[in-house]
């Protein structure tokens, strides 16, 4: 029987995880991590989100690591996490749908105003704001394409938007124009009304998204980030928040992660928050993922959320 040791989301998830994985996956031996008499082996896999300092030396002897987020730059940016062992980020068809759903739910925002819909009924204050105009009429660029940014972008082409993408590869996807590589992105950027930033963070990523960047978008142009916090320079965005150069912003990730009370971006007129939410499927889809995709390796299959060192992502 295939062991699965969870530290993720801490001690006191690790019963309903067990829950999940008993409707999902009866045959996975699920144990937590916490659990005095476990001692990880070469045969086990591990779920991991943040593991604390003293479980990196002991992960270092599993057959796979498995995270719970689809993001792993806080693990490889820990210098003691094990390089050498497979790590496999979060998927599954619910994790993309749920991302599609938020970039709607936050585009269509964009699109007709609707912070100031919330600034006016927080001050009680009846003033029209209309906005005359469609999704079709609105071109929408998604920085990344793979597992979340291809199946967002092919659902914002059936909702009517006009989508584009970039990415660092030339793959192409249908209904939407690619743009490739760093050259690429000038041009990307001016037919982009919205942006929706969904790269993963790297060494390349980090720190990309400056006022001058912003400021090849077209006048006025909004901004949903659903990457990471660390991909924006986060003073520049406010700058041309406050300029009018960006007309809004939805923020799920920002620096840091979570955002402390004091933070002036809770109450930015310009700035829709929301807490790191815009993708995290049910316990029993994460626990589906998990199962099948430790089944790919017991194959000696490669999962295709595999990380790959060379790419950074
Ligand atoms: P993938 O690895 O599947 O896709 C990454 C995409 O980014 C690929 O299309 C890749 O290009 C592109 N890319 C990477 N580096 C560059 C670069 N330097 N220049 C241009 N394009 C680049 O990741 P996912 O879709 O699974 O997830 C993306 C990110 O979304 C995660 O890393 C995480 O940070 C964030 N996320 C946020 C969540 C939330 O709730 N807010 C939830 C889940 C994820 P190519 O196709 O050529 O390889
Ligand atoms: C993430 C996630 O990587 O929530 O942000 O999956």
């Amino acid at each position: 029987m295939v062991r699965l040791i969870i530290s993720a989301d801490g001690a006191d998830q690790f019963e309903s995880w067990k829950k999940a994985f008993l409707e999902v996956s009866p045959d996975l031996d699920v144990c937590s991590w916490y659990e005095a008499s476990v001692k990880p082996g070469e045969a086990d896999y591990a779920l991991v989100w943040t593991p604390e300092e003293d479980h990196f030396e002991q992960l270092s002897f599993v057959k796979g690591i498995l995270c719970v987020g689809a993001g792993v730059d806080h693990l490889l940016r820990t210098p003691q996490f094990p390089r050498h062992v497979p790590l496999v980020r979060m998927g599954g068809a619910q994790t993309a749908e749920l991302m599609a759903d938020y970039i709607t739910w936050a585009a269509i925002g964009l699109l007709r105003d609707a912070r100031t819909w919330a600034v006016q009924q927080a001050g009680h204050i009846w003033s029209y704001n209309g906005v005359a105009r469609t999704s079709g009429e609105t071109r929408i660029g998604v920085m990344g394409l793979g597992h979340l940014g291809s199946h967002v972008a092919a659902h914002l082409g059936r909702i009517g938007f006009q989508v584009s993408g970039w990415r660092r590869s030339t793959g192409l996807l249908a209904g939407v124009d690619v743009f490739s590589g760093k050259a690429a992105l000038p041009d990307f950027l001016k037919k982009s009304d919205i942006l929706v930033n969904l790269l993963p963070s790297t060494a390349e990523t980090r720190g990309l998204i400056t006022y001058s960047f912003l400021s090849a978008l077209p006048q006025g142009a909004g901004f949903i980030n659903v990457g990471r916090g660390d991909h924006v320079v986060q003073a520049d965005l406010v700058r041309a928040l406050d300029e009018g150069m960006i007309s809004g912003a939805v923020l799920d990730v920002v620096t840091p992660d979570p955002l402390p009370p004091t933070s002036s971006l809770w109450s930015h007129p310009r700035i829709t928050v929301t807490p790191h939410v815009a993708s995290v499927a049910s316990r029993n889809m994460q626990a589906r993922y998990v199962a099948e995709t430790i089944a790919q390796m017991e194959r000696g299959e490669q999962p295709p959320l595999l990380y790959d060192p060379e790419k950074g992502y």
